[in-house]
C-alpha cells in the first residue's frame, strides 16, 4: 500500500504517491497535476476541483474558494475579516464565534464550516488518487502539508477535516520541511557531517502567503535555521493590485465600476491572474480583453511589467 501526500494549497492542490522507489505527482481526471481548491454547491450535487472552478462564474454565490487560511480561525479574527473579500459566497458568524459559509445546496440554505469545505476537497483528492492508483481500491493513509506557521488550532482543524473525509492522517508535515527534504534527499554533494554545513534559502511565493526559510544541510542531516512569512505579499495580492488598476482604467474609459458586480469583479480577478503570469514571462505590453464584461460592454486594456 502506498502512502499518499496531499499538498493542500490555497489556489491548487497536488497529490504525490510514493511508489516503485520514487515519488510521483499524479494527475487528476482532467490530466492536470493541479486540482483547484474550489468547492461548488448546486441544486443536485456538490462538485470539487476543476468541475467546481469551471462553474464558479455562473454559480458564484454558492462557490467557496480561498478557504485554506480560514480553518481553525474565529469569525471575528482580523485575518478572517481580511480573507472575507476573497470569498464569493456569504460568510456568517456561528455560535462560539465559528465561521459559517452560507450556500444553496440541494434546494435549501445550508451553512458549512471551513473544516467541512476542506473535507469536501479532501474527498475529491482521495477519489482522484483512487482513480489513478487502480491497484489499490481505497486510499486511507495520507500525509498533508501545511504552512510552517499554522497554529495548533489550525492543525487540529485540519486533522478534523481529514477525519470527516474518512482519511487517516499519519502526519501533518510543514510545507517548509517537505520542500527542504525534496531538495536534500537526492543531493549527492552535501558536506559530510562535521564539515561546514551548506545553507540554502528557499522562497515560496504562494497564492495567499509567502514563506522563506533557511536550511543547513550536511549529508543525511538537515536543520531549519530560521523562517519568516507574509500573509499579504503573495500572488493573490498581485492579482488584487492589477484588478484595482483596471477598475480605475475601465471607470475612466468605459464608465463602468467592475466592483459593483460580483461576477464581473471575480472575472476581472481571474483575467488579472492570467495577465500577471504572462507579464512574468514577457517584458512587452500584454493585452487584456474581456467580452461582455458588464452592461453588455466588451473591455480591453494593456499592461507592461
Ligand atoms: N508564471 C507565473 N508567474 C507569476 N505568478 C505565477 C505564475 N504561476 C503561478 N503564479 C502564481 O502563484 C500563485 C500560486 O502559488 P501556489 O504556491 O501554487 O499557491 P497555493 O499553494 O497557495 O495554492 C498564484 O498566485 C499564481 O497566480
Ligand atoms: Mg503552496
Amino acid at each position: 500500500m502506498s502512502v499518499v501526500g496531499f499538498d493542500l494549497g490555497n489556489l491548487n492542490c497536488y497529490i504525490a504517491v510514493a511508489r516503485q522507489g520514487g515519488i510521483e505527482v499524479i494527475t487528476n481526471d482532467y490530466s492536470l497535476h493541479a486540482t483547484p481548491s474550489c468547492v461548488s454547491f448546486g441544486p443536485k450535487t456538490r462538485v470539487m476541483g476543476d468541475a467546481a472552478k469551471q462553474q464558479a462564474n455562473t454559480n458564484l454565490n454558492n462557490t467557496v474558494i480561498n478557504f485554506k487560511h480560514l480553518i481553525g480561525r474565529r469569525f471575528t479574527d482580523q485575518r478572517t475579516q481580511q480573507i472575507r473579500q476573497w470569498i464569493p459566497c456569504e460568510m456568517i458568524q456561528l455560535p462560539d464565534d465559528h465561521i459559517g459559509l452560507k450556500v444553496n445546496y440541494l434546494g435549501e440554505q445550508r451553512v458549512f464550516t471551513p473544516e467541512q469545505i476542506v473535507a469536501a476537497l479532501l474527498v475529491k483528492l482521495k477519489q482522484i488518487t483512487e482513480n489513478n492508483l487502480r491497484e489499490v481500491s481505497k486510499v486511507t493513509d495520507c500525509v498533508v502539508s501545511v504552512p510552517y506557521y499554522f497554529t495548533d488550532a489550525q492543525r487540529r482543524a485540519l486533522l478534523a477535516a481529514t477525519q470527516m473525509a474518512d482519511l487517516n492522517c499519519l502526519r501533518i508535515l510543514n510545507e517548509s520541511t517537505a520542500v527542504a527534504l525534496a531538495y536534500g534527499i537526492y543531493k549527492q554533494d552535501l558536506p559530510a557531517e562535521g564539515e561546514k554545513a551548506r545553507n540554502v534559502l528557499f522562497l515560496d511565493v504562494g497564492h495567499a502567503a509567502s514563506q522563506a526559510y533557511i536550511v543547513a544541510y550536511n549529508k543525511g542531516k538537515l536543520s531549519m535555521l530560521g523562517a519568516a512569512y507574509d500573509l499579504d505579499a503573495a500572488g493573490r495580492g498581485f492579482d488584487g493590485v492589477l484588478r484595482d488598476h483596471f477598475r480605475h482604467d475601465f471607470k475612466e474609459r468605459y464608465n463602468i465600476d467592475a466592483a459593483t458586480k460580483p461576477r464581473a469583479w471575480q472575472r476581472l480577478l481571474e483575467e488579472c491572474e492570467k495577465l500577471k503570469k504572462q507579464m512574468s514571462a514577457n517584458s512587452t505590453p500584454i493585452p487584456i480583453n474581456i467580452e461582455c464584461f458588464m452592461d453588455d460592454k466588451d473591455v480591453s486594456g494593456k499592461l507592461q511589467r
